[in-house]
């Protein structure tokens, strides 16, 4: 049986998950932010990325596995290129004030190249490559995560999640966002199948043998997309986040619940360009513009109602939302209104035998 939503308001769900990270020991500002951002998510219908982390990450704030007041400190590397150093502060944060740094160097020099180095989870990609769009900027965002996916022709987990995230403004009220994880599935589909004891496409995993399963309770490792090209394109994600900033890479990759009193020490890189210094800004945007319409315009496949660009069922998703308000499953609601901090429920748990 599925559970109970609760329909609530962006500045009701911003509220409480900010008073339980405040109380989890963030700092106020702190947990402004990194509320802002799940309320993005969770009102975009990312709801993996949004409230239901709250409590992951209250218990990691509480066991001292994040960074409470950090020492952070951007090293400007090269007249376009810097490393924010994170001190592993909760990614959100840190990610959001690295951000600033590429902009400002995207703005001044036609691009911005920054490395978040030693961070924890940073959520949902989408957040910052919307805001450099807002600045008139195109933005790639690619982070690390943990070592989830078997390699093509493997049988082991090597590689994370490994997300991609970019951006482009236009003359529309909103940028087109092209946000992914590399593997087929996100982690969190395969507990959704869990939870309703739902059979899965044998394309999105396998087994501890290294056999494609169906049973999403027999999950030992999720697939990339397409095979070798998703493969190595998380091999790309680790390469840019990972080594280059000279952190882990593949399975040293720390894992999400493996140790919450130590900070995770994961990178994130941003590369944003400026389009004015390749092409008339008005013109690039309104070429965008153009290439929504007309692919707007495309006709329909069986079985779709329409071509959408990339972003833009989110982008309906949030427009309802603000009319309906945004739905969180009764569980994380009552969690979120009570007094518990954390149920120690994350610490060294098996990432796989999550339910
Ligand atoms: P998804 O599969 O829901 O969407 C992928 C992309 O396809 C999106 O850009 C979406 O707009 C687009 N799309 C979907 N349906 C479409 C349609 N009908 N027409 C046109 N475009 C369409 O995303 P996924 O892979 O489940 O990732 C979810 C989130 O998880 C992302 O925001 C990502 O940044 C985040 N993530 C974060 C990680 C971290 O460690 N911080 C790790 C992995 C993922």
């Amino acid at each position: 049986m599925s559970e109970e939503l609760i329909y609530l308001s962006d500045d009701e769900l911003r509220d409480l998950m900010q008073a339980k990270l405040l109380k989890a020991g963030l700092m106020e500002d702190h947990a402004k932010e990194v509320a802002r951002h799940l309320v993005y998510a969770d009102s975009r219908g990312v709801h993996s990325h949004g409230s239901v982390r709250v409590e992951y990450y209250a218990e990691r704030i509480a066991k001292g596995g994040t960074t409470i007041d950090p020492d952070f400190h951007f090293e400007k590397t090269g007249a376009s290129t810097g490393v924010f150093h994170a001190d592993n502060a909760i990614g959100h944060v840190a990610s959001r004030k690295a951000l600033d740094y590429a902009i400002d160097m995207a703005k001044e020099t036609g691009v911005g190249i920054v490395g978040v180095s030693q961070m924890g989870h940073s959520g949902m990609l989408s957040y910052y490559v919307d805001l450099a769009a807002q600045e008139d900027l195109v933005a790639l965002a690619v982070c690390q995560s943990d070592p989830m996916a078997v390699p093509f022709g493997g049988t082991e987990p090597f590689f994370g999640t490994n997300p991609i995230a970019f951006s482009a403004p236009t003359n529309e009220d909103r940028p087109i966002i092209f946000d992914m994880a590399t593997t087929v599935q996100a982690w969190g589909k395969i507990l959704d199948a869990r939870s309703k004891n739902n059979d899965i496409p044998p394309t999105w995993a396998v087994d501890e043998n290294g056999e494609p399963t169906t049973d999403p309770h027999k999950v030992r490792g999720l697939l990339p997309i397409s095979g070798p090209k998703g493969y190595g394109l998380m091999m790309m994600v680790d390469v840019l986040s990972g080594s280059l900033l000279g952190l882990p890479f593949g399975k040293h990759v720390s894992s999400m619940y493996a140790d919450l009193s130590s900070g995770r020490n994961l990178g994130q890189l941003f590369i944003l360009i400026n389009p004015s210094y390749f092409t008339d800004l008005d013109t690039f945007k309104e070429n965008l513009s153009q290439m929504i319409e007309e692919l707007h315009d495309n006709k329909p496949a069986t079985g779709f109602d329409q071509v959408y660009y990339p972003g833009e069922l989110s982008e309906i998703r949030y427009a309802n939302h603000l009319e309906t308000g945004i739905p969180i499953p009764e569980g994380i609601h009552d969690y979120l209104t009570s007094e518990v901090v954390h149920f120690n429920k994350y610490d060294q748990a098996d990432a796989f035998a999550e339910k």
